[in-house]
């Protein structure tokens, strides 16, 4: 009973609720893409993975108020010491971009970078 009442309000069910209607129909696909692209390094709910990448989980780099930001992370990738949710991170392997993928093009990036704003941002 007392347990009850310390529920979180905000679960992420609720989050993957505020999918419009077009955003639930790529949500599926967008969800193999991240698995396949991001989910060995990132894992697989965005928690990240000791030695091998930061959270995207409450990061601060996904809910960017220049969403360029994320973009060009998502297309470029990023290398050199991060902080991530107050944390500091220094990892020995870069993050790769997604600019050489030819199967990934820039609307699939926003689509990811929706869907992981969505799923996990805070
Ligand atoms: C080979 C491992 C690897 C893969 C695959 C990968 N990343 Fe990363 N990512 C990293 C590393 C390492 C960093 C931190 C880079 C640094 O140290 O500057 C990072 C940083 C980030 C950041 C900024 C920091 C943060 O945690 O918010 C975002 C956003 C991000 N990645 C998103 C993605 C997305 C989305 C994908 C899939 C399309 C992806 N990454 C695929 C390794 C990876």
């Amino acid at each position: 009973m007392a347990l009850n009442s310390e529920k979180p309000k905000d679960s992420n069910s609720q989050h993957i609720s505020k999918f419009t209607a077009s955003e639930k129909n790529y949500s599926t696909k967008e969800k193999t893409i991240i698995k396949k692209y991001c989910s060995s390094c990132h894992g697989s709910k965005g928690e990240g993975i000791a030695n091998l990448a930061p959270p995207l989980k409450g990061s601060e780099w996904v809910v960017h108020p220049k969403p360029s930001i994320p973009v060009s992370i998502l297309l470029h990738g990023m290398s050199g010491p991060i902080s991530v949710n107050g944390r500091d991170y220094n990892f020995n392997g870069p993050m790769p971009g997604l600019k050489d993928n030819m199967s990934i093009n820039d609307g699939t990036i926003a689509k990811i970078l929706t869907f992981i704003r969505n799923a996990w941002g805070q």
